[in-house]
């Protein structure tokens, strides 16, 4: 994602109570800082926020947090959850090669991957978001049998992250190579998955689960 850079995004975030820029200090705090012991999903690479905003708006029961390192997005995102008062969306601008720095072993009840990067070009693969790397640390801050709902409109990407799941121990719950807009009751249709539907491109979904 490509924006013009925006300077008025970290200023406003900053004065935003649902906004971390040290969140390193929130790492096994996560319901205390919610407030209640409900479940905590992570979405990464949040973008303008849609998904996790409408997510937020029909669980009221579960608390959301969402992570992107692209500030000129997340701001957008991060009004949202003032604009709609979401007392249970936290955001924070980070790059999840160090989430490992944010969240403590088993601190995530389910992970939501949206349409990330596709990095086609061989020597930049290991930048994608469900390259092994990743779902290491992944599995590290997931609960016990939780799971990771992964889409995208890359067909190549979608191919070889399952392979990058059953390499690195996780389960395949679901995995759809042409998902329907209603087909899932919880779906959320993404910014980007909006442009792609738009298109006609088949969105690819998975659902994979780590048991520890
Ligand atoms: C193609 S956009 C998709 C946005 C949104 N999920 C959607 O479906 O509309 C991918 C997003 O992932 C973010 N991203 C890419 N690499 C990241 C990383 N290492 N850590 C955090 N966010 C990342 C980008 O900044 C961008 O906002």
């Amino acid at each position: 994602m490509r924006l013009r850079k925006k300077h008025f995004a970290i200023p406003e975030m900053q004065e935003n109570p649902y906004v971390y820029f040290n969140g390193e200090q929130n790492k096994g705090r996560w319901s205390e800082i919610f407030g209640n012991d409900n479940p905590i999903y992570l979405e990464i690479g949040a973008g303008k926020g849609k998904f996790t905003i409408e997510s937020a708006k029909r669980n009221k029961n579960i608390n959301y947090i969402m992570v992107d390192l692209e500030t000129n997005a997340l701001i957008y995102a991060t009004r949202k959850i003032l604009k709609e008062e979401l007392t249970n969306v936290r955001a924070m601008p980070i790059n999840a090669e160090n989430i490992l720095e944010y969240f403590d072993e088993n601190e995530i009840d389910r992970i939501y991957i949206n349409f990330c990067n596709p990095w086609p070009k061989l020597r930049h693969k290991k930048r994608r978001l469900t390259y092994p790397r990743f779902l290491e640390k992944y599995k590290i801050i997931l609960k016990e049998k939780s799971q990771i709902y992964f889409k995208t409109d890359d067909l190549e990407l979608f191919e070889e992250s399952l392979d990058y799941f059953r390499d690195t121990g996780f389960s395949e719950l679901i995995t759809d190579f042409d998902m329907e807009e209603d087909e899932y009751p919880q779906n959320i249709v993404t910014e980007y998955e909006r442009k792609f539907r738009n298109s006609n491109v088949p969105i690819k979904f998975g659902v994979f689960e780590f048991y520890n």
